[in-house]
């Protein structure tokens, strides 16, 4: 006898912004270099849309190359594109795995890709074709403009803010400030507005406090936006609050008010097509205060610049490395003094001065002798790691990190 069948299908369609398995692995971090063990996200059975965090924060693909043997994997996998808008709905996008030979190697299915309103992302990971990762950066930029109603500076080449009153004064070693300015050149002044373009070298002693994520000069007439922000409560000060504790651990730090600066996409002066990101972060609580500088993608330039605070007479003063060369600018997105790439951030209350604490690096020379030749590529990666496993037993952290400089060839 045949039975007929009538089979119902129901078809339930889930909104993957609220239906998603977080994924919080720190080790998926492309901080992670050289991992003790490599992960493997072919042994993963992938099912739906994941969401990543990082310790609780909120992570994402990233959108270029990443190091090979980062990401806690040998092998890890970044998004070949841009993420999109929450307008833009689910989209399709390609995934590359970074390999010492090439950047977009092992290219693995495309995934599914969509952005939630609350500021996060969504994937549906496939598996990939052999021993892979899927790697998850931090976001560095604290959520700004239309979303989080920012104000807008006005589009004007050297212009600035009109004088904005603090809902909190912030305490900058020693003196107390309740008013400050954006100005449109990438620095904050607080008791006069300033046009200047050109920067001066820190230390200057100058009679002039200044805060300059990115002193150069910037055109927002000609692209871009220049907007800032204040909180006194919400889920900024959440993340402030975690930030901070991070950064600087065993303050018990509690953030009562942040302040926040963006300049997106700016143009460089008379270079319209340049685009250049970055955020200075105002963050204070009790008798504390901070400044976070964000690094996005920053244009190379010809202009002078200078990145870093100055204090009147110089008492206190800042250049991050490296931001005096506009050649080499686009470096601040990779460096950190926090172990946090495109992050750099600085105690200013009190008399203390900040230093480069995490990011020393000092420099030897080895002697060796060899049956391999070591000259050749991947013979000398195993070297370093059992100098670095010598290092680590007498007593160096296991976060070291060993590059090589140079190799030369001596008589024995
Ligand atoms: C700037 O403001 C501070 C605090 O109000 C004040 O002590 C200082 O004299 C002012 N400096 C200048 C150069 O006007
Ligand atoms: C923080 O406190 C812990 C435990 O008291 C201590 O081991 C650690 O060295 C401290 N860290 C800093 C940066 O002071
Ligand atoms: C803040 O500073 C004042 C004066 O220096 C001090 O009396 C007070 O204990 C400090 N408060 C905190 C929470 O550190
Ligand atoms: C800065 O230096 C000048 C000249 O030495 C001095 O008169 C002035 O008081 C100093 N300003 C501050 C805030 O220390
Ligand atoms: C700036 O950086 C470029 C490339 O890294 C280098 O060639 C040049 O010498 C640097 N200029 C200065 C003034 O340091
Ligand atoms: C930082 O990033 C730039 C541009 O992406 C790259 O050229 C440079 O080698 C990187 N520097 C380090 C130390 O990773």
């Amino acid at each position: 006898m045949r039975l007929s069948l009538l089979v119902f299908i129901s078809v339930l369609s889930v909104n993957p912004c609220h239906s998603y398995t977080v994924l919080d692995n720190p080790w998926r971090s492309p901080d992670n270099r050289y991992p003790s063990q490599y992960k493997c996200d072919a042994d993963v059975s992938w099912a739906g849309w994941y969401r990543f965090f990082i310790h609780g924060q909120n992570a994402q693909m990233p959108e270029t190359c990443v190091d090979w043997k980062s990401c806690g994997t040998y092998i890890p996998m970044w998004l070949n594109g841009k993420h999109p808008t929450v307008e833009d709905g689910v989209v399709t996008r390609g995934v590359c795995g970074s390999h010492v030979y090439g950047c977009c190697l092992f290219p693995s299915k495309p995934i599914k890709v969509k952005a939630c309103p609350g500021g996060y992302y969504v994937y549906e990971f496939l598996k990939p074709v052999s021993c892979l990762s899927y790697c998850a950066g931090q976001q560095i930029l604290y959520s700004f403009g239309s979303n989080v109603a920012d104000t807008n500076n006005p589009t004007a080449d050297d212009g600035s803010s009109s004088v904005i009153q603090l809902l909190s004064p912030f305490h900058l070693f020693g003196r107390t400030y309740q008013q400050i300015y954006v100005n449109n050149n990438g620095h904050l002044t607080f008791n006069q507005s300033s046009s200047a373009y050109t920067p001066y070298s820190f230390p200057a002693n100058r009679n002039q406090d200044i805060i300059a994520g990115l002193w150069t000069n910037l055109d927002n007439s000609a692209r871009g936006f220049v907007s800032y922000n204040q909180y006194t409560s919400g889920n900024v000060l959440t993340r402030a609050t975690q930030d901070i504790n991070t950064h600087f651990p065993n303050l018990t730090f509690s953030a009562s008010w942040v302040f926040v600066a963006t300049w997106n996409k700016v143009a460089y002066y008379s270079l319209t097509n340049t685009e250049t990101s970055f955020q200075v972060v105002l963050i204070s609580g009790s008798n504390y205060s901070f400044i976070l500088m964000n690094y996005g993608d920053i244009a190379v330039t010809g202009h002078p610049v200078e990145a870093g605070y100055d204090t009147i007479n110089s008492t206190h003063y800042f250049v991050i490395p490296g931001s005096v060369n506009g050649s080499s600018i686009s470096n601040l997105r990779n460096s950190s003094n926090v172990n946090v790439p495109g992050r750099w951030a600085f105690r200013v209350d009190s008399g203390q001065r900040n230093s480069i604490l995490k990011n020393n690096v000092v420099g030897f020379q080895v002697r060796l002798s060899s049956f391999s030749d070591l000259t050749q590529s991947g013979n000398i990666e195993m070297v370093l790691q059992q100098i670095k496993q010598e290092l680590v037993k007498y007593g160096l952290p296991n976060s070291i990190e060993l590059q090589l400089r140079k190799l030369q060839n001596i008589k024995p």
